[in-house]
């Protein structure tokens, strides 16, 4: 047991044990790392990426199979903190979360959007760090002022999950469980299926070779989404809000090898058609 459980507050800054390694482990390992936290141990199956990520991280590889004992995590000094920091599948959460007791780490924190506290089991010091961002091995993450929500009952690991995101560049916030779930909703309702229209925008202009043309219009929305706070519906155009069923059909007919396209076209020409009869005038 380190100092940190025993006075209530950390007397020295934790190490970080970072147990997954896809992609957001490589993007908060490497922020983490880049912002001068040391990285102990990155833990993860045998034949996923764990050992580069290590390697990267100059961090100790540890090779585990769910279920099974760790081979050894925690350092040798019993007077330092450790936190370890789950970045595996949501679904995996409870059963990795599982293995790890309060005689393996002093914190035990999750990076999920929706997944509960709850779902870390019984160890004592539990706590969500969860980016509203896309994350990924691939690409530089853009930290500087992106939301960082933070979730737990204890003042040390609030402080340490604090430091560490202003430390990024990250702008964090304290919020409840209930404020975090909503937010993923948000972000994924936003974003993510936000993201599968880009793909229908990028698919419609292949023949032109660039999808360039739509970006003053959708630049267009996101800063008036941005500059104003008014629901995004006071905007709303196009043909489905108009009633000009000509165009409905005409687009409908360009879509007619794309039973896909058609399908997603067709409900959100009916969904804006049942918006704008809602809607006050
Ligand atoms: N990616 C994002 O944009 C993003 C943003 C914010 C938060 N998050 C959160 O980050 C967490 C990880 O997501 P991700 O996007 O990094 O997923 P990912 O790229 O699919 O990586 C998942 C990791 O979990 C490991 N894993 C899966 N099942 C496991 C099990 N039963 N036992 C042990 N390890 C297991 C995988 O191991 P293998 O490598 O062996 O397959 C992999 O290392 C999730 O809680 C997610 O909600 C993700």
């Amino acid at each position: 047991m380190s100092e940190l459980q025993t006075n209530g507050k950390p007397t020295k800054e934790p190490w970080l044990i970072l147990v997954g390694a896809g992609q957001a482990a490589w993007a908060l390992g490497l922020a983490l790392l880049g912002c001068g936290v040391r990285v102990q141990q990155v833990i993860a199956r045998p034949n996923g990426r764990g050992a580069a990520l290590a390697q990267r991280l100059q961090a100790q590889w540890v090779p585990w199979k769910t279920g099974e004992p760790i081979a050894s995590a925690g350092p040798n000094d019993p007077d330092q903190p450790r936190l370890t920091l789950l970045a595996v599948s949501d679904d995996a959460l409870q059963e990795v979360a599982s293995s790890f007791g309060s005689d393996q780490t002093d914190a035990l924190v999750h990076c999920s959007g929706t997944r509960s506290l709850d779902d870390l089991g019984g160890h004592p010091v539990r706590g969500v760090f969860w980016p509203i961002l896309n994350l990924s091995k691939a690409i530089d993450t853009p930290w500087t002022g992106a939301p960082i929500l933070i979730q737990t009952d204890h003042a040390w690991l609030e402080q340490t999950l604090l430091n560490w995101a202003h430390r990024m560049g990250a702008e964090p916030r304290v919020v409840t469980e209930v404020q975090r779930q909503k937010l993923h909703l948000a972000a994924v309702m936003t974003a993510n299926f936000n993201n599968i229209l880009l793909h229908w925008g990028h698919r419609l202009t292949q023949d032109l070779g660039t999808h360039r043309d739509l970006l003053p219009i959708l630049a267009q929305q996101l800063n008036e989404f941005k500059q104003n706070s008014q629901d995004p519906l006071t905007r709303q155009s196009g043909p489905a809000w108009r009633g000009d069923q000509r165009t409905l059909d005409t687009h409908l007919h360009l879509l007619q090898e794309d039973p896909e396209g058609t399908a997603l076209y067709r409900w959100f020409s009916s969904l804006i058609k049942r918006l704008h009869h809602q809607y006050p005038t």
